[in-house]
């Protein structure tokens, strides 16, 4: 299976030939993630099933005068959202704070720059008011300049609970750099997926329409494409799994078949064993007390959080702990 292949063009090449060469074998989530899969991320977004987006944006509608007030201070601050995506619910908080008349500059950040130019024109026409400054680049990127990227007091966002895509290790070294970059005022707004009815998480992760699965095996297509390998997604099944006692659900994709199949630029050729997986994303549901641990393994402490009716979602406000 393997062959003489050692030295790669991309960090894409090389976490592809890593994972399939692998035993039991991954493929990393973040590459799911181009043109078509931000697309069927957005209509993941607006499926019924996945109730992650309506509790959080329910979230923001009912607190935001109680979240404004305690982000607000005296001397004004810089809003800065990690992964900023369409700006739909963080539309509703700036709303807020301009009608209070708050002293903020919004500085949205994200790895499509056509994704930034779009929210920030939409944001001439809804909200006005607002100061905005995009910022294109990786979250990683990012975060080294962050201390440098504000001059005023930062509250940080990061929505939408993307930090259960992460290991709790990654979640920790994630958390830590953000820390890093913070000063003891600075405040950091986070979204966590709860853990909840076993059977409504499944759901969101298996859709009937089939949205979620072409999400997972837009990772093949996508190595298909740039790697022109000769996948055959229709030899896959989407499965997801959700363990209550950890909090995991993990999404897979299940050779129907025994198959081989080649990636002519990695110089790879892959054997399948019917029903052999490869595990291609979890997406981790917390509870207070492992939000907490997190929190502590990152120098940061829970200052106080908001939740939605039935407890599905929850937005936590982190400070410095020192
Ligand atoms: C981006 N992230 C938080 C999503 C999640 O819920 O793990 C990605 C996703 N995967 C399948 N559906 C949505």
């Amino acid at each position: 299976m393997k062959t003489i292949q050692t030295t790669f063009q991309t960090a894409f090449e090389e976490d592809v030939y890593k994972g399939l060469t692998s035993f039991p074998k991954y493929l990393l989530s973040k590459y799911i993630y181009d043109e078509k899969g931000d697309k069927l991320f957005q209509q993941i977004m607006a499926m019924p099933e996945y109730y992650l987006t309506n509790c959080e944006l329910n979230i923001l509608k009912h607190h935001k005068a109680a979240i404004a007030d305690t982000i607000n201070k005296e001397g004004g601050f810089d809003l800065i959202e990690l992964g900023a995506g369409d700006g739909k619910k963080t539309k509703i908080l700036l709303q807020h704070l301009v009608e209070k008349e708050y002293d903020f500059s919004y500085l949205p950040i994200d790895i499509s720059q056509n994704v930034l130019e779009e929210l920030e024109t939409s944001l001439k026409t809804e909200i006005p008011e607002v100061d905005v400054k995009i910022q294109q680049g990786t979250y990683f990127n990012i975060l080294e300049n962050l201390a440098n990227l504000s001059t005023r007091r930062k509250v940080i966002l990061f929505l939408g609970s993307n930090i259960g895509n992460l290991l709790h290790e990654n979640a920790i070294e994630f958390l830590r750099n953000i820390q890093k970059a913070m000063n003891p005022e600075d405040m950091l707004f986070m979204g966590f997926d709860q853990k909840k009815d076993p059977q409504k998480i499944l759901d969101a992760y298996h859709d009937p329409a089939g949205i979620t699965e072409a999400f997972n095996k837009n990772l093949l297509v996508r190595i298909n494409r740039e790697l022109d390998a000769d996948f055959n997604p229709d030899n896959f099944k989407h499965w997801e799994t959700y363990n209550p006692e950890s909090g995991t659900a993990k999404s897979y994709l299940v050779s129907k078949v025994s198959q081989k199949v080649t990636i002519n630029k990695l110089g790879l050729k892959v054997n399948f064993e019917a029903w052999e997986s490869i595990h291609t994303e979890i997406s981790q549901k917390y509870d207070d007390a492992v939000v907490k641990w997190l929190a502590e393994e990152s120098g940061l402490e829970i200052q106080t959080s908001f939740q939605d009716n039935d407890n599905s979602f929850k937005n936590y406000i982190f400070r410095r702990k020192n």
